[in-house]
Order: C-alpha cells, then structure tokens, then sequence
C-alpha cells in the first residue's frame, strides 16, 4: 500500500532514490576517471606519457609543442562535392586558420632533431560549419591502435632498458615501415616543400547519401629542396619558422588538397598502413597560406585541432585514432590553458 506523499515510508523511499542516483553518478565519475581499473588506458595517461624527462613545457601543446600560425584561404574548385556535402567542398573560398608544427613535446627542440613536420587547418564555412584537420609529412602512422602510440611513449621512455624499443618492435612489427620511412626519406628545406597526410581516415557523404572512406593530403606547389644531415645543421635550431615567415611575406604558399577513395577491403582502421598507390584520387582545391601570425596570443593559441570537429558531410570511421585523439587533445588543451601564467606573451618588445 502506497504511503501519502509526506509519511515516513514515502521520506525513506525519496531518500533511497536519491542515495542510489548519487551512488551512479559517482560510480560514472570513478569508472571514467579509471579509479576502477587502473590498466585502462585514459586519455590523461595517454597525454603523461609525451612528456620529455624533465617533464612538459608548462603552457605549450603538449605535443606538437613548436609551430608557427598563419592565416589562408582554401580555395575550394568544387571537386569534392561529388565525394562529400561539405560546405567547404562547393566551389568558393573558405578562410583558414593554421599551424605549421614539429612532433615533439618539446618547445625548443632544434628543427635539425625534428623528423616529422606537421599542418593543423582550421576551416570556417558560412553556415557555422567548421572542419578541423591535424596531419603530418610521414606517409604512414607509426603504430596501428592508441594502445600501441601509448606503449611505444613508454618504450621511448625507458633509458634504463636498452631492450625496451627492441622488445617493442617485435610486439609491433607495423613500426618497421614507419622506421624505414624516418630512416630514408629526405629532409626538405621548408614547412613550404611538405607534403602532409590524414592517415586517419574519414567517411564522406556526397548530396545523394553515398558513402566513402577516404584520407586526404595536402601537397605543395614547390618543388623540394633536400639537405644533407650537415646542411640541416648548418641552418640552425629555428630555420623552418624563419623560411617560413620569409616565403609567405614574400607571395602566398600553396599546397593542393588531394582525397583518395578507398576501395572495399582497405585498411581504413589502421594508419600504420599506406593504401594502394592506384587507389582513386580527387583534388578538392588549394590551400593558400596568406600571412604569418604570431605563436604566442596569435589565433592559434586557443585553438584545439581536434580531428573529430567535422562538418554535416563527413564524419569518423572505424579507424580508432579520431576519438582517442580527440579525448587526448581536449586534455592537453585544458592543461596548457590553466598554466597561461608559463606560457611566453607577445608585450610591446615581442616575445617574453
Ligand atoms: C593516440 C595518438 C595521438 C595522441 C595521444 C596525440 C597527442 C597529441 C597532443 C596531446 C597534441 C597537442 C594538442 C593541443 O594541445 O592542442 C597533439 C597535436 C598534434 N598532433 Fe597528435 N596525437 C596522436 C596522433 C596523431 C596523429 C595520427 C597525427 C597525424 C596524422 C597527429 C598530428 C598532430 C598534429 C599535427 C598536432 C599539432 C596540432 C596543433 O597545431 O595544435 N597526432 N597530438
């Protein structure tokens, strides 16, 4: 028999249902921050992993953590449409925010030390859509799953161990390709001479609602300069931000955007794997890079180039790197944001 709403028998049961909805919020608060289990990889683990030895550089990105910003245009010549909805895919022009980078977690790594280069896009369209894009000059991802990025930070790490990346290499033999690539592949003379690659792949759907797996790369108009190791050197520690400002103050650089359709049966889950090279590849228009912008307190500093902001038109697929790189970027956002006291200001003398 149901008691009145002010009974005692009434006050117990409110009281129960409030103790059991704390009881789940709690549970869903310990279980997400990974109290529960603590093998379980978090998107905060993943971000302590990149940091150098004598930990982060407090207020940068952390990683990717030296770049130079800018501000474009794509130029979208309507080639895509056929592939994707996007508004950025219908012929016109688009305005850009960007970030030339280096992989590493360290803000004032020598560009000599750094292998892979990188290009963040941000495109805002008219309707308020918006694509974000992260992408780097290796034409495969070193690793298959955010697992395996995870343990080979922890490989990396491991000083003490000489067999540490050994015993990592042979657990993950899909590195070999990456190795090989590092190990051979010419370094150009400029942020402007690099090609840069999603490997993460996406689907795109097309006005009609078809569907397709692609990546994407953007693909500069200049023909590369190659140096040697002693070359590099010579150049010294901040040549790519320098050669960069120089290009762009002197005409726009351009690279084109190039979209390549998976055929059935690609590996679209797994970056660590090139597709084909006679898969079908369709220029969606130019990126041009109008005007350098000043890292610290620039149009960058706030932005997150979080591969999962994507506009009606295109979305994630079943490659597992967008989600957990989404998670771990948000982390590192919030983080350097909080430290705004560390982080180098632009005052009336520049930098300090
Ligand atoms: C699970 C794997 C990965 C992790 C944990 C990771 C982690 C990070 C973190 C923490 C940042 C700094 C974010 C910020 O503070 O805004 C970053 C930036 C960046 N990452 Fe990744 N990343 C991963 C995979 C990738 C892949 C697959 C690519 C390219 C294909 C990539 C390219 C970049 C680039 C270009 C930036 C610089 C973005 C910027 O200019 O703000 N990352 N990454």
């Amino acid at each position: 028999m149901a008691g009145r709403p002010d009974s005692p028998a009434s006050n117990v049961r409110s009281l129960i249902v409030i103790a059991v909805v704390v009881a789940a919020l709690v549970a869903a608060f310990v279980y997400t921050a990974g109290w529960l289990s603590p093998g379980r990889l978090t998107p905060a683990k993943l971000v302590d992993s990149l940091a150098p030895p004598g930990g982060p550089a407090l207020g940068f990105r952390r990683n990717h953590a030296k770049g130079i910003c800018f501000t474009g245009e794509f130029e979208s010549n309507g080639g895509a449409a056929q592939l994707s909805k996007a508004r950025m895919f219908a012929a016109g022009t688009y305005p850009v925010t960007g970030r030339f980078n280096l992989a590493t977690a360290d803000a004032k790594a020598s560009d000599a030390m750094a292998r892979v280069r990188g290009l963040s896009l941000r495109i805002v369209m008219p309707d308020g859509s918006e694509w974000r894009s992260a992408m780097i000059d290796a034409p495969i991802f070193p690793v298959a799953t955010p697992q395996a990025f995870f343990e080979l930070q922890r490989a990396l790490a491991r000083k003490d161990d000489p067999n540490a990346m050994k015993n990592f290499a042979a657990a993950h033999p899909e590195i070999g390709a990456f190795g090989a690539w590092a190990g051979s592949a010419p370094w150009t003379a400029s942020y402007a001479e690099d090609r840069y690659n999603s490997l993460n792949s996406f689907v795109f759907t097309n006005a009609e609602g078809r569907d397709e797996t692609v990546r994407w790369s953007f693909v500069p108009a200049v023909k590369p300069e190659n140096l040697s190791a002693d070359e590099l050197k010579q150049r010294g520690a901040d040549f790519l931000d320098a050669d960069i400002a120089q290009r762009v103050g002197g005409a726009p650089q351009r690279w084109s955007m190039m979209v390549t359709v998976a055929n059935a049966g690609d590996p679209t889950a797994d970056p660590s794997k090139a597709w084909p090279e006679d898969r079908r590849t369709v220029e969606a228009g130019t990126l041009v890079v109008k005007a350098i912008e000043p890292e610290p307190d620039g149009p960058c500093r706030d932005l997150n180039f979080d591969p999962t902001v994507l506009p009606p038109g295109m979305r994630v697929s079943d490659d597992p790197f967008p989600a957990a790189r989404s998670a771990a970027y948000s982390v590192s956002f919030n983080r350097r944001t909080a430290e705004d006291k560390d982080y180098p200001h632009t005052t009336a003398e520049g930098a300090k």
